[in-house]
């Protein structure tokens, strides 16, 4: 299905994209294929959307850097994955430098400050998840232009230089894919319900592959980020249709709020695996520290030798994953606001007794195995970016659902998330992937709401292996978790370990999830021994490269992959 969807839209968008783009000579949004995979010595991207690629490629071969890549690649992503790429949202960057030295980015949304514990209750305490999932109220304080401004830190290239390309694909249009027609004719309706002006993703009749989309509100936003810096998105102008947006929907978010929001850099989640160094996401996401515990829980057994997809690997994973989602849901909250025990939930004895209950062959109960003992959307995007100087970038955003609140800012042509359903809204009721929390996550004026993000890197002898991320969810820490099990552990090629099916635990629904072509028999063993399992849609596109080095020759190999449940594109140099 999905393979005669990239034919379809490959075929119908023609020839191969050539690279031709200057300042004189726009981005070139036509006449692209999809790439799933490249092989490269320099440089590579991997992202939703194949224009995305191709623009953070672009300034690689400009003489930028990874981080320059990734700047550009997001803004394109703005444009032409507007599911999930977004200035109206927030996400993570975690990035490694060759001079040894990491960091991490953290620009997720947070509550408006007229925001309170309990605006998503109504009189009699019953939570209303339509306004934390589907309003003005949904929207949290975009973060996203702010990362991109804290990041230019690291970059090398003009910022003019690194939006240009999604100011020419939001101006001239660029050819949608078919899944992209399929997914503006699939929301067409909700996005006419939710706004009173025009917006670019709804036209007279249905789109189809190849159409051009042309975003000119989203341009002019774009045109004043470029010629006022940060000031552009978040004073004057925007800011001015931002929050009238909100007055006319009894949304919260005010002028000041937009001002006073501000990118942080945080200290990366950094721990080994069996010599390999991985570095990831902390607080607010739950994402890095989960992987952390779920690969903690895994490292002194020989799941190795268990073997890929065997009965006996996805109890194991199943059960670190139950034990890893009941830790969040009791512990994790935005470490700004709450206490988080972050030291004991890692700690190798803390892991050791959180495992003391797992009987390989019998099923696990999430009433019996809830959180440790401590005293005291669907729709995310990622992307990935390895340079030729051994810098790499891995990068999560989201406006939660796919497209958010589905409230396009009108007059500034970009779309309003709907993060605050990440929140607790009310402690035990679930958020829209199942999550439950509660005080540490708990709503409160400018506190950030827990996410799953998990941008990844992992290095071996001190230089970048791989990058890794994926959309998704609470299933974006399961993703990545299996991922770097399938290549550090099952010794899978990158685009099997993306590619390959996978499955999901997250406590509470007690289930695993799994995706079509999960193995029969394994679903029949574990569901003799007592889980319950789902079927489910796709899980994640997970985005790899994974980096080699020729000790002799001293060459460097890159593979980079884009998952083949959507569009996703790799590109290198
Ligand atoms: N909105 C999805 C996440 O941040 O986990």
């Amino acid at each position: 299905m999905i393979h005669k969807k990239i034919l379809l839209s490959a075929a119908l968008a023609g020839l191969a994209f050539i690279s031709v783009y200057s300042q004189s000579n726009p981005f070139n949004g036509t006449g692209y294929t999809i790439q799933k995979k490249v092989d490269a010595g320099n440089g590579a991207v991997v992202s939703a959307h194949p224009l995305a690629s191709m623009a953070g490629l672009e300034m690689l071969k400009r003489g930028g850097n990874a981080v320059d890549a990734a700047i550009a690649t997001q803004l394109a992503l703005a444009v032409v994955y507007p599911q999930a790429g977004n200035i109206g949202g927030g996400g993570f960057m975690v990035a490694h430098f060759n001079n040894g030295s990491h960091i991490t980015i953290d620009y997720r949304e947070k509550a408006p400050g007229k925001a309170g514990r309990d605006m998503f209750l109504d009189k009699d305490g019953n939570a209303l998840t339509d306004l934390s999932q589907s309003s003005h109220l949904a929207s949290g304080v975009p973060g996203t232009v702010a990362g991109l401004f804290a990041s230019m830190k690291y970059a090398k290239l003009p910022f003019k230089t690194l939006i240009q390309p999604a100011i020419d694909l939001a101006e001239n249009g660029f050819a949608i894919t078919a899944s992209q027609a399929a997914s503006f004719n699939n929301n067409r309706d909700e996005f006419l319900q939710q706004n009173t002006s025009p917006v670019a993703f709804v036209k007279d009749g249905q789109w189809k592959a190849g159409d051009i989309l042309i975003q000119q509100e989203l341009a002019n936003t774009l045109k004043r980020i470029r010629d006022q810096g940060q000031k552009g998105f978040y004073e004057g102008e925007t800011a001015r249709l931002l929050a009238e947006e909100m007055r006319k929907g009894n949304g919260i978010i005010s002028t000041g709020d937009l001002a006073s929001y501000e990118a942080k850099e945080r200290p990366a989640v950094v721990f080994t695996y069996k010599g390999y160094q991985v570095i990831s996401m902390p607080l607010p996401s739950s994402g890095g520290l989960m992987l952390q515990q779920m690969m903690k829980m895994i490292e002194d057994r020989d799941i190795a030798s268990m073997k890929f997809q065997t009965t006996a690997s996805v109890q194991l994973m199943t059960e670190v994953e139950r034990r890893a989602f009941a830790d969040r849901a009791e512990f994790l909250g935005d470490a700004d606001f709450v206490k988080v025990p972050v030291k004991k939930l890692v700690s190798e004895e803390y892991l050791k007794e959180r495992m003391n209950d797992y009987v390989p062959g019998k099923a696990g109960n999430s009433k019996t195995t809830g959180a440790g003992s401590i005293k005291e959307s669907e729709e995310t995007t990622h992307l990935s970016v390895i340079d030729k100087d051994g810098n790499a970038v891995a990068v999560t955003t989201t406006l939660n659902d796919s497209y958010g609140s589905h409230r396009v800012v009108a007059g500034a042509g970009f779309i309003l998330n709907n993060e605050m359903d990440d929140f607790s809204i009310k402690p035990g009721v679930p958020n829209m992937y199942g999550a439950i929390g509660n005080d540490k996550n708990a709503i409160a004026p400018a506190k950030r709401m827990l996410s799953s993000m998990t941008p990844t890197l992992v290095l071996k002898d001190g230089n970048p292996f791989l990058v890794v991320g994926t959309p998704g969810g609470t299933t974006i820490p399961t993703s990545v978790f299996q991922t770097l099990v399938n290549i550090l552990e099952f010794g899978m090629s990158p685009e099997d370990a993306v590619n390959k099916p996978k499955f999901h635990h997250q406590w509470l629904p007690d289930r695993i999830d799994i995706e079509k072509n999960f193995p029969e028999d394994v679903r029949k063993q574990l569901e003799a021994m007592g889980y319950s399992i789902k079927l489910r849609e796709a899980i994640g596109r997970t985005e790899v490269i994974r980096v080699t080095y020729n000790q002799s020759t001293k060459q460097r190999s890159i593979v980079a992959v884009g998952d083949k449940r959507g569009d996703d594109d790799a590109r290198g140099y």
